[in-house]
């Protein structure tokens, strides 16, 4: 709960709080006892949540978070329940309902509070150099390391995965840049930050903090690699450019490759335990061998602790094994593999039995297709993989920079432009399309290969998907002279072939682009209008505030000069009292009514007066001596 700045005598205090987009209520002053007093005064808050409530009421939540995923996208149903059961009750209370359905219907119609909830899902707390020690040990033991590694490359990569507002990326940034410093090189260091937040991401590519950062960061730091500005500390370029700041989803995005480092500290202890061990799944695809990986302090690796050496137990480092065989692709993206698929609105119960049912009896079909099946991948409209079967791996080379799901971009040079005309082909003529016996030259082997693709359509997902096999045909090793057998693809023909229809399809574009671009036009030149309008109001709130400014600056003269006129009559008020005390004269001051305003210490000897009766009628005054018709 926030005062209104409106409403404050300084505003710098509700501004800055208002700014960090957590703020549930900006009240004025007056109205927030009564927020307050309503807010705990809410069932769901002032009611102990016991274990029973819980259960009971797991079911109508599961649908809370079937109607965010509807709304927004995002599945939080993989999120430990409690956490995500105190976050729901907050809004519940927060927007002030009685009962649980009533916020059900409103969150039903309204996208806004979808996306307010799936942000408080997110909980961003985070500092430079969280827990100090560590990285301490960071800084002493794994930077140099890192570092000894890449000697040859002179690149180091490193992910910190739920990086919320930047704060850890940079921490990291500033222990590299001090180590380069100190021992004179210079490599190509490249920090990938990535949050599911996007307002976190937007927040910490502008890269400025608030003043409470000092108590983070040593004062030799904060002046080597900040600049202050309005009271906000600003990261320096030098350091800023090291971060690469994206909006990522851990559990549904595709993850980074060959990295040196990952830290994913603080994101998993609100993850239900299988998915933390697919992610650390994952991690081994994206470490390089001897690769480091930082926890957060509570977090631990599982069952995937074989895989890992530790550097420090307590402080939760980790170091990947070398020659290690990381867990079957398939498993791990069962989670992330319905993402493109449009999810139909209503209610889902993943508790409901025969959900259940279909979830194993999926988990077995998929066991046996991948008994059976040659290695493939299933993609959508856009060539995105949604779907991976058995060891289609061995075919995939993870590039460098931005993760992608595309197959097209994913896959071996050697194959890109076979499967890209393939699958083009496929989309087009929409029937079956194999090529035989494709030489395809891996480590000392020729693999023949049988690459087939068609469609499949399902109705219900309103797109066309096209699974694509790859099946060996045969193994030898690489001969002296051309192998027979194998196909020779004509890459000349093919792109010919391809460049034509390109052709065709880019004219086409094209007169659609020119009819787009007239109407832009027409629409742009009534936008022209408008900001012109805007343009002229603007200007006249700008003199409109001028003015304002200068009534301001006279008043702010005029209290000046009645300041200097207060002072005066304060100095002339001491000089007359001290006169009249002196004068040893007994005077009583009346006003026009006969009330006391003003009194001579002497006066005492005749009348009985003193301080408090000043603003009394002189009628209700006794007097020392007998003289009763003085009034
Ligand atoms: C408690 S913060 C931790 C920040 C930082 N790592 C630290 O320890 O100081 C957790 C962050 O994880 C992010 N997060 C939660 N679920 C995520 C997901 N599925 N993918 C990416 N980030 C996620 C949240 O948005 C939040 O910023």
């Amino acid at each position: 709960m926030v005062q209104d700045f409106s409403d404050a005598k300084f505003d710098g205090m509700p501004k800055s709080a208002i700014s960090t987009g957590i703020v549930d209520y900006i009240l004025p002053a007056k109205d927030i006892g009564e927020a307050l007093y309503k807010y705990v005064q809410h069932p769901l808050v002032a009611n102990d949540t016991g274990d029973d409530k819980e259960k009971k009421q797991q079911t109508d939540y599961m649908k809370i978070l079937s109607i965010v995923r509807t709304n927004t996208g995002e599945d939080f149903s993989y999120y430990k329940p409690k956490t995500i059961i105190r976050r729901i009750e907050r809004r519940i209370s927060v927007n002030q309902f009685e009962q649980l359905n009533d916020y059900l219907k409103y969150l039903v119609h309204s996208k806004k509070e979808s996306e307010i909830l799936s942000k408080e899902f997110l909980i961003g707390v985070t500092q430079f150099f969280r827990d100090k020690e560590a990285f301490e040990l960071i800084e002493k033991n794994v930077i140099p390391t890192l570092f000894e590694n890449a000697s040859e490359k002179k690149e180091i990569r490193i992910w910190s995965a739920g990086c919320s507002t930047g704060e850890e990326a940079y921490s990291i940034a500033i222990l590299c840049k001090e180590y380069m410093d100190k021992n004179d090189i210079n490599y190509d260091v490249k920090i990938f930050a990535t949050d599911l937040d996007y307002d976190a991401i937007k927040y910490a590519g502008i890269a400025s903090y608030p003043e409470s950062i000092v108590s983070d960061i040593s004062t030799n730091r904060l002046q080597k690699y900040f600049t202050k500005h309005n009271d906000f500390y600003h990261i320096r370029d030098e350091l800023r450019k090291m971060v690469i700041f994206s909006r990522h989803n851990i559990v549904s995005d595709p993850p980074f490759s060959k990295l040196d480092a990952i830290i994913c500290r603080n994101l998993l202890i609100y993850l239900k335990n299988e998915l933390q061990a697919k992610i650390f799944g994952l991690f081994q695809y994206s470490l390089l061998e001897n690769g480091i990986l930082f926890l957060g302090i509570s977090e631990s690796l599982g069952e995937a602790s074989s895989a890992f050496e530790p550097i420090s137990s307590k402080h939760k480092i980790y170091q990947y094994k070398p020659g290690n065989n990381p867990p079957a692709l398939s498993g791990l993206i069962e989670i992330r593999k319905n993402k493109n698929i449009k999810i139909q609105p209503g209610f889902i119960n993943p508790t409901n039995t025969t959900a259940t049912r279909d979830i194993s009896v999926g988990s077995i079909y998929e066991k046996a297709i991948n008994h059976f099946a040659p290695s493939g991948v299933i993609i959508d409209s856009q060539n995105n993989i949604v779907h991976y079967f058995k060891d289609i791996k061995q075919y995939l080379d993870f590039p460098d920079g931005k993760p992608t799901n595309n197959f097209i971009e994913l896959v071996d040079k050697q194959l890109s432009m076979v499967l890209s005309n393939l699958i083009y082909k496929v989309k087009k003529e929409k029937k079956t399309n194999t090529l035989s016996k494709f030489k395809f030259i891996s480590n000392d082997t020729i693999k023949l290969l049988n690459i087939k693709a068609f469609i499949i359509n399902i109705s219900k997902y309103k797109q066309e998907y096209v699974v694509v096999t790859i099946e060996e045909d045969s193994i030898k090793p690489i001969p002296e002279k051309d192998d027979e057998d194998a196909t020779t693809f004509d890459f000349d023909l093919q792109a010919a072939e391809r460049i034509k229809e390109l052709e065709r399809e880019l004219q086409h574009r094209e007169e659609n682009l020119r009819t787009t671009v007239e109407e832009l036009e027409t629409s742009n030149e009534e936008l022209q209008a408008t900001n012109e309008e805007l343009v002229s109001s603007n200007e006249e709130l700008q003199s409109t505030n001028e003015e304002l400014q200068s009534v301001n600056e006279e008043l702010y003269t005029v209290n000046s000069q009645y300041q200097e006129k207060i002072k005066d009559l304060t100095t002339l008020n001491n000089d007359v009292n001290n006169l009249l005390a002196n004068t040893n004269i007994g005077t009583l001051f009346l006003d026009s009514n006969l009330t006391v305003r003003k009194f001579t210490p002497e006066i005492k000897k005749v009348v009985n007066v003193m301080e408090i009766d000043i603003g009394r009628p002189f009628s209700h005054l006794t007097l020392k001596c007998d003289y009763n018709r003085l009034v």
